[in-house]
């Protein structure tokens, strides 16, 4: 497929390296300087483009950047891109990060405000594993133990595209729902960063308290600003999934 990435850091970078890797056609774009752009789209085997170009031609386009950059776009990106690309909004909310956004604060579900941002329809996917996650813990399809990605949306078809495309790279998908449904997968939930396999990813989305989710997002950013050493990957997935007593505890 020919796929359009927004953002080249930590999630949007190693999206782009996993789907070259499957043999995608995959152009990046970030808001480096283009010459900077091109160092870092040779290190993910991609092609740079201007964010105008990037969003011509593809099946499929990215948005992969933090949630306070995504009214920073220029608003006349996506008039001329067909309805049937796919967007896909990878973002998570930190007030921290991302300043108060006055929606999300009141409970607004985090992609339906990028949505209605952008005024296209998205679909909220690789935003609940950490990036070091898809960096190294995919399996090949059928193989036990193998994690769950959560995605939802409100377009059965565009789904389905996009979790083949999670698939191949490692992953199995649960559909959580349309696009309203979204906050289950959210930080502060049950499903989020906790390494989840399909059966205990279902029971995690259906155990999200939705009130309650950014208080515990801010607590768990609390731990690791509190830590003395930065924690590491594996204490990180144990820390989310200590904060649920229904999660499995990490071997
Ligand atoms: N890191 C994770 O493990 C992870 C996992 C799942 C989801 N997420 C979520 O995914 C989003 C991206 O996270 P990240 O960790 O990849 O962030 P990051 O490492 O800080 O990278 C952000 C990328 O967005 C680009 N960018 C920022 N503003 C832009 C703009 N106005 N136009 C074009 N590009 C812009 C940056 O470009 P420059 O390089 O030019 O600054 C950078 O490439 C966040 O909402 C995050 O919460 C992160």
């Amino acid at each position: 497929m020919k796929i359009g990435i927004i953002g080249t850091g930590a999630i949007g970078g190693t999206i782009a390296r996993k789907m070259v890797a499957a043999g995608h056609q995959v152009s990046v774009s970030n808001s480096d300087d283009f010459e900077k752009l091109q160092n870092r789209s040779k290190e993910l085997g991609a092609l740079p483009k201007t964010l105008e170009d990037l969003v011509k031609d593809v099946e499929v386009i990215i948005l992969s950047v933090p949630t306070i950059a995504i009214p920073t776009l220029p608003k006349t990106l996506l008039d001329k891109v067909p309805q049937d690309t796919i967007v896909v909004d990878t973002s998570n909310y930190y007030p921290f990060r991302d300043s108060d956004i006055e929606d999300i604060k009141k409970g607004k579900a985090e992609s339906v405000w990028v949505s209605e941002q952008i005024g296209r329809p998205v679909i909220k996917a690789f935003n609940m594993l950490l990036a070091e996650t898809l960096v190294s813990r995919g399996k090949p399809n059928g193989a036990p133990g193998r994690i769950a990605m959560a995605i939802s949306g409100d377009d059965a078809k565009a789904k389905g595209i996009i979790s083949g495309l999670v698939n191949e790279v490692g992953f199995d998908v649960v559909d959580a729902g349309n696009l309203e449904n979204s906050w289950r997968h959210q930080p502060g939930t049950p499903a989020y960063c906790t390494e989840l396999n399909v059966t205990e990813l279902q029971l995690a989305l259906n155990d999200g308290k939705r009130d309650v989710a950014p208080q515990i997002r801010d607590s768990v950013i609390k731990i690791f600003m509190e830590s003395a050493n930065q924690p590491s990957h594996d204490e990180t997935v144990t820390i989310n999934r200590s904060l649920f007593p229904k999660n499995p505890k990490k071997e």
